[in-house]
């Protein structure tokens, strides 16, 4: 079902492409669309968080603030699936490795989100869900990746509720898993994508791109200006993705 607007989302008859790009941020949203988009149109301002759409190398593709959190990319996601028709989306965004082998800038490719949150209760499973990227979109990053000589990283991170943890451990024990790195949002994007998926009866797929800003067992943090580099090669990572 196509609507014209949707409690947060009012594109006033811009269209929005079937692929998203999703920072965040809105203000990086516009700064992609600014850079790398032909003809881009704002399709939404609610809530400020802006949404473009154009073209890339001939293709309609827009990008979108989603905000931080779950919760957040969960209801701008949602309604981007299920209400304008949105079946590619690719987040793009910053992350916190727990890994002593990752470098701040290296790119980190989400196969699968562990998580703290209760986002997954909605679904009433009566087991634990692990929420995994599309492998189509997946295999085509880590490819792309390898092709540029970008160091890459794939597997699996951590979705978190908290930024600011009362007890560190809470992000470090995850180490021992094997994750990655630390974000707040991919857990909650997969799930939609794959429940849209079965509710939908055609594939929407996602995938989450990140760039590492910070190194939490080092203490380590990147500034804006410094991640600019390593966030041209995700975002041309993510707009390059068929
Ligand atoms: N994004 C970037 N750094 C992060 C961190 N340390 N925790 C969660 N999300 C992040």
């Amino acid at each position: 079902m196509t609507l014209t607007s949707t409690p947060h989302i009012d594109p006033q008859g811009v269209p929005i492409a079937e692929t998203i790009l999703l920072p965040g941020d809105p203000l990086r949203a516009q700064f992609i669309a600014e850079t790398y988009l032909e003809d881009p149109r704002c399709f939404n301002r609610v809530r400020g968080m802006l949404g473009y759409t154009g073209t890339y190398r001939g293709r309609q593709v827009s990008v979108m603030g989603t905000g931080m959190g779950l919760p957040s990319i969960g209801l701008y996601s949602y309604e981007l699936i299920h209400f304008f028709g949105v079946k590619n989306l690719i987040r793009v965004g910053s992350c916190g490795t727990v890994q002593p082998y990752i470098d701040t800038y290296d790119v980190v490719i989400a196969q699968g989100a562990s998580h703290d949150s209760n986002y997954m209760e909605q679904f009433g499973l009566t087991g634990t869900y692990a929420p995994l990227s599309s492998f189509r979109l997946l295999s085509q990053a880590a490819r792309l990746a390898t092709e540029r000589g970008i160091t890459h990283h794939v597997g699996n991170v951590f979705s978190s509720d908290v930024f600011y943890n009362a007890d560190t451990a809470h992000n470090t024990d995850w180490a021992s898993m094997g994750i990655l790195a630390i974000e707040m949002e991919s857990a909650a994007l997969f799930a939609n994508a794959a429940y849209a998926t079965g509710k939908l009866g055609h594939p929407v797929e996602a995938l989450g791109i990140f760039t590492v800003s910070d190194n939490i067992l080092r203490g380590v943090r990147t500034t804006p200006q410094e991640r600019q580099t390593a966030f041209t090669e995700m975002v041309e990572i993510a707009l390059d993705l068929e």
